[in-house]
Formats: C-alpha cells, sequence, structure tokens
C-alpha cells in the first residue's frame, strides 16, 4: 500500500488529533529506523503509521482488533502479526528487526515529542542527555514506564543515546515533510 492510501485509512478510523499525531511520530522513528538498518522504509513507515489503527474503536481490545481493518485493506499476513506484536498481551512474539523496532519507538517518539512541545527550539538541539534527564523526572509524562523505554531499546540491540539521537532527527526530516502536507507532530 502507498503512504497516501495509508494515511487516509488511518483517517477513518483515527479521529483525535492525539492518536493520529502519535501515529505519525510513530512513522517518522519507524522510517529513521528503516533507513539506518538499509530496510524498505515505505513498509516500516506503513507499520508505524497504522500500528494503532484499532484503538480508537476498541481501546480495551488494541491491537487484537486491527487484523479485520487490516485484511480488509489487504494487507498480508506478516504485517499484520507484526502490528499485533507491539501489544502488551500479544501472543506474537517480536522476533524481528521490525517488531523490536515498533515496540522500541512507539512510546519514546511521543515521550520525545511531549518534550519537544515545552522547548522553545522545539526538536531542535534537544539532546539524549536533555530526554535522559526528562526520564528521570516522575512528574513529567508519569503514565509512560521508564524501565520500558530502555527495555526496549535494549531489545533492539541499539544504545540508549543512539536511539534518542535517531527518534529526534527521524522526527525532525519528517516534520518537515508534514508541514508540506498540511500536518504537524508540534503545534
Ligand atoms: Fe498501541
Ligand atoms: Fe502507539
Amino acid at each position: 500500500m502507498e503512504r497516501k492510501e495509508a494515511l487516509t485509512l488511518l483517517k477513518e478510523h483515527v479521529k483525535t488529533d492525539r492518536v493520529f499525531r502519535h501515529s505519525l511520530a510513530v512513522e517518522a522513528a519507524m522510517v529513521a529506523y528503516a533507513m539506518k538498518f538499509g530496510e524498505d522504509e515505505n513498509y516500516w513507515g506503513l507499520l508505524g503509521l497504522l500500528h494503532d489503527i484499532d484503538f480508537e474503536k476498541y481501546p480495551e481490545e488494541h491491537p487484537n482488533r486491527s487484523p479485520e481493518i487490516l485484511e480488509a485493506a489487504n494487507f498480508d499476513e506478516t504485517f499484520i502479526a507484526s502490528i499485533l506484536s507491539h501489544g502488551s498481551t500479544s501472543k506474537i512474539p517480536r522476533d524481528s528487526k521490525e517488531r523490536q523496532c515498533l515496540h522500541a519507538v512507539d512510546e519514546m517518539a511521543s515521550f520525545i515529542i511531549a518534550i519537544a512541545l515545552m522547548r522553545p527550539t522545539k526538536l531542535e538541539g534537544l539532546t539524549s542527555k536533555s530526554v535522559k534527564k526528562k526520564m528521570k523526572d516522575k512528574a513529567f509524562a508519569k503514565a509512560v514506564n521508564r524501565e520500558e523505554l530502555t527495555a526496549s531499546a535494549e531489545a533492539l540491540g541499539v544504545e540508549f543515546s543512539d536511539h534518542v539521537d535517531t527518534i529526534v532527527n527521524g522526527l525532525i526530516a519528517h516534520e518537515a515533510k508534514l508541514q508540506k502536507e498540511g500536518y504537524s507532530l508540534l503545534d
């Protein structure tokens, strides 16, 4: 599927700004990692873009209701299994790079955006050092499980500072592209 089509599909199922932006942020991070690992950028980007597609309609069952949406849109079994694998209750093992990556960038991308929104220069100049500092600040983004942020990066086999840098740079690059399409991760 082409990205444009996937965006249309996403908009059919995701109506809130919060989940829509989160999907774009995870897309950005997945594309950045696809480039880093020499993988298919479109495919990895679509995994990011569509990973929470059933969340608004079925928050309790998410992501286990995504197959019905994705099958109807002709996604193959492997793609659908990769989406399922990011769920905390999933029985699908995170046994490939894209699955480990999706898990590692899911919360991290939005955590980074939350930090950027508080800075005058937003994502520009945001270092892994300040991200780590915010992770120690228990009052900030309380719902985000810090241990999972670090453990998932470890499972992906990347050093945590590099992980943050890859995502920050990916978000910056994607923001430029999104603005041309009339979207933003940051406003
Ligand atoms: Fe999710
Ligand atoms: Fe997510």
